[in-house]
């Protein structure tokens, strides 16, 4: 499936020490600052669908913010669950001009051109 970068936030709304949710049309996408590297996971957590986006970040481990399962934003791996079938997917990302873009599959949705703006943007959520 052929991909695609595309912005989905500004770097200045994730500092670094927390999280954002993002609603795409066809994806959710949780952001990650740690110390400056951004990450982008599946924001759906798999144990009930938390939004992991909105958890809370120390270091490179997210905790779901519903029953606190705890992430690596790294590899998406479940830190109760080790096995790949409780793996969140990961996306790559970069950041261009001050813009987080993720790497997404093309899309019927996402091949058009949309302004950013604050629309499903989620608050960032600060952490300890
Ligand atoms: S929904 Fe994420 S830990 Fe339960």
């Amino acid at each position: 499936m052929e991909k695609q970068f595309r912005s989905v936030a500004q770097l200045s709304d994730l500092p670094p020490g927390t999280c954002l949710s993002i609603e795409l049309p066809e994806a959710g996408i949780a952001l990650f600052n740690v110390k400056g590297e951004v990450f982008a996971l599946d924001n759906t957590c798999p144990h009930a669908g938390g939004p992991l986006g909105e958890g809370c970040l120390t270091g490179d481990l997210v905790a779901c913010p519903w029953h606190g399962w705890k992430f690596n934003v790294r590899t998406g791996a479940c830190l109760k669950n080790p096995s790949p079938s409780w793996q969140v997917t990961r996306y790559e990302t970069r950041v261009v001009n001050g813009e987080v873009q993720v790497l997404l599959p093309i899309s019927q949705s996402s091949s058009t051109t949309k302004s950013l703006g604050n629309e499903g943007v989620g608050a960032a959520h600060e952490t300890a």
